[in-house]
């Protein structure tokens, strides 16, 4: 949830530095800092606050000489998020500087032993002990900066992405992770380290995807990795990376969030390229050949993802036959769940690196059950740690409201329950071809809606943006919709809403309802639309306005009536689902919120 670059080569540093950090500022940003190495000296700026305090202060500097140099936006965990906790921390000495992102879960005994030792700690960060005992070790034990580095990273118990420069070695960087992504960048006579592939991209689409307990060492014109426990060297080659700049920069758009919202067409189409043979009708996985078709699924995932594994249980049951239990990770991991070898885990993740998720995903490993993960990042731990893995494929996602990769989840969920009924035979080839055939059709429809529905979106949201809450009811696979839909409303505009199952508005909540609390019901024509009906007419009998978000021609009645476009069955999702994110974005705006990067949130939670 931080976010590092670090760079060596023949330009300026802090300059490269500084764009790379601007470019990783979603992954958390309540204050940041650069060090880098000038005349052999090591100099350091932090600043609490966005990126932009940062830049005032090194206005005021000189660092245009320095070529080796790194730099850190923060998302605090340990310690409260100001100047004397902003990374990049130094050693006593003032020759080391060390960025990081993880939880170092057993600082507190490492940092007593080291006080005993008499260093001396200037912050209150888990960090500053994986630099102080560094050097420490250097000067105890006459170690050199990777040998240090290994025996303390040896010590140390918890997650780690970090970089090390000593202005006694002015032309190297050394990086290592465990459990937070880190990757190597390698360039023409320069070389990076970094958190997430935007931040070099505009220099080098070559790309070194690091494991855990994995040590690099850049310099301009090389690079190596290495064991983090031997320093055995360890061959790795670079992958290219075809993300081409733009599509990690907002294209034209206010925000990223309308950007991924509206590139959610071309996520339909490039999720699934090259999974269905037309000609056939039938879906082609090539991931999952050596896969039988599993006994029971169980899904984990957190946030949206959850909502995306949520919606997917009722299709892949119809569809699919197989029993489907869903869990929200961090309840999963704690529960002893009982899944065995026959099983399938399906883990969801965007990031590929949230704590819970991945911890749910060893536990299945462990119980010796094959895991499958739906993730959108190529070489994230969950993609190296899964079994099998699905790319969602649906480009880099910046907004930390996720919206395009729970529309790419569904895709890819969908084509799940779609193989296994024809790897089954449950499902017959005509319903095969109907369902992949309106799947195929729905880039080009969307398309066509996504400018009435922004439209009716921003009306909607200034009608109701006095509302202080909103309950969002659905029913069948229209529940885990009306969940997202009040996820997103909450956190881009911090208004209080609720999503419901609306069968049960009668067992409590509907307490709740007056003139002043705003219920939005997704409707779809199906045999539950006259229960919704009966539900929503409790709603209003008791003042409550609806506003009623429709792909039936019947009218129910709403105050507010949003028509979407039909779809076949529950593919109308792919026309609720923008609708939902739309209002949520417009509500924002309208608002004055920092939509791509909401209060107290981060992109990738990668802490429990
Ligand atoms: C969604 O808008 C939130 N940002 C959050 O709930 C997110 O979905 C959750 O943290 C899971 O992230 P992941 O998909 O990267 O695992």
């Amino acid at each position: 949830m931080c976010g590092i670059i670090g760079y060596t080569g023949h330009r300026p540093a802090v300059p490269i530095v500084i764009e790379g950090l601007k470019r990783l500022e979603y992954r958390g940003y309540d204050s940041s800092g650069v060090a880098f190495i000038q005349n052999r000296s090591l100099l350091s700026i932090r600043a609490e606050g966005k990126l932009e305090m940062l830049e005032q202060k090194l206005a005021k500097s000189d660092p245009y000489l320095a070529t080796t140099g790194m730099g850190h936006t923060r998302w605090a965990t340990h310690g409260a998020p100001n100047e004397q906790n902003a990374h990049p921390h130094q050693d006593q000495t003032g020759r080391l500087a060390l960025v990081h992102n993880g939880i170092i879960e057993n600082y507190q005994s490492l940092k007593q032993d080291l006080k005993q030792e008499g260093v001396i700690f200037q912050s209150e960060t888990d960090t500053e002990v994986l630099v102080q005992l560094i050097s420490h070790l250097m000067k105890r034990d006459e170690l050199g900066l990777p040998e240090a580095i290994s025996r303390t990273l040896q010590q140390v118990e918890g997650a780690y992405a970090l970089a090390v420069i000593s202005a006694d070695h002015p032309d190297e960087l050394w990086a290592a992770r465990n459990s937070s992504p880190l990757l190597l960048g390698v360039g023409t006579g320069e070389n990076f380290v970094a958190s997430d592939i935007p931040a070099f991209l505009a220099s080098t689409r070559e790309v070194v995807f690091l494991d855990d307990h994995e040590l690099v060492c850049i310099r301009p014109d090389s690079w190596r990795v290495y064991s983090g426990h031997t320093l055995e060297p360890v061959d790795k080659a670079p992958q290219h990376v075809d993300w081409d700049v733009q599509s990690a920069q907002k294209s034209g758009h206010k925000h990223f969030m309308i950007k991924e919202i509206l590139e959610q067409p071309g996520v339909i189409r490039d999720c699934l390229a090259g999974r269905v043979d037309r000609d056939r009708g039938r879906v082609v996985l090539k991931e999952l050949e050596t896969l039988a078709v599993p006994a029971r699924l169980h899904i984990v995932a957190c946030g949206t993802s959850f909502h995306a594994g949520l919606w997917a249980k009722y299709i892949l049951e119809q569809w699919s036959g197989l029993a489907v239990q869903v869990d929200i990770a961090s309840e999963f991991r704690y529960r002893d769940p009982i899944v065995l070898p026959e099983d399938l885990v399906i883990v969801i993740s965007q990031s590929g690196e949230t704590a819970d998720t991945l911890a749910g995903l060893r536990i299945a490993r462990e119980k010796g059950v094959p895991v499958l993960g739906i993730c959108n990042v190529l070489g994230s731990a969950v993609a190296r740690e899964s079994d099998l893995v699905l790319y969602t494929q649906a480009g880099p996602e910046i907004s930390v409201a996720s919206t395009k990769a729970m529309c790419s989840q569904m895709v890819l969920l969908v084509l799940l329950a779609l193989y296994w009924g024809q790897e089954s035979g449950r499902l017959k080839s005509a319903s095969l071809s109907r369902a992949l055939q309106e799947m195929e059709g729905l880039p080009e429809r969307l398309e066509k809606a996504l400018p009435a529905l922004r439209e009716t979106a921003g009306f909607l949201a200034q009608t109701y943006s006095a509302a202080r809450s909103f309950f969002y009811l659905g029913r069948g696979s229209n529940y885990p919709l009306a969940l997202e839909g009040a996820l997103k409303l909450k956190e881009i505009s911090y208004i209080h809403a609720e999503g419901y199952a609306a069968g049960e508005m009668k067992h409590g909540p509907i307490a709740l309802i007056d003139a002043n609390l705003p219920t939005f019901a997704l409707i779809t024509e199906n045999d539950l639309l006259p229960k919704l009906r009966s539900n929503l007419q409790e709603v209003q009998a008791r003042g409550g306005p609806v506003i009623g978000l429709t792909s039936s021609a019947l009218d129910v009645g709403a105050e507010d009536r949003w028509e979407i476009p039909r779809a076949w069955g529950v593919l109308d999702a792919f026309f609720m689902l923008p609708a939902l994110q739309l209002f949520a974005y417009e509500m924002a705006v309208y608002l004055g919120k920092d939509v791509d990067q909401p209060r107290n949130l981060a992109k990738s939670v990668t802490v429990e």
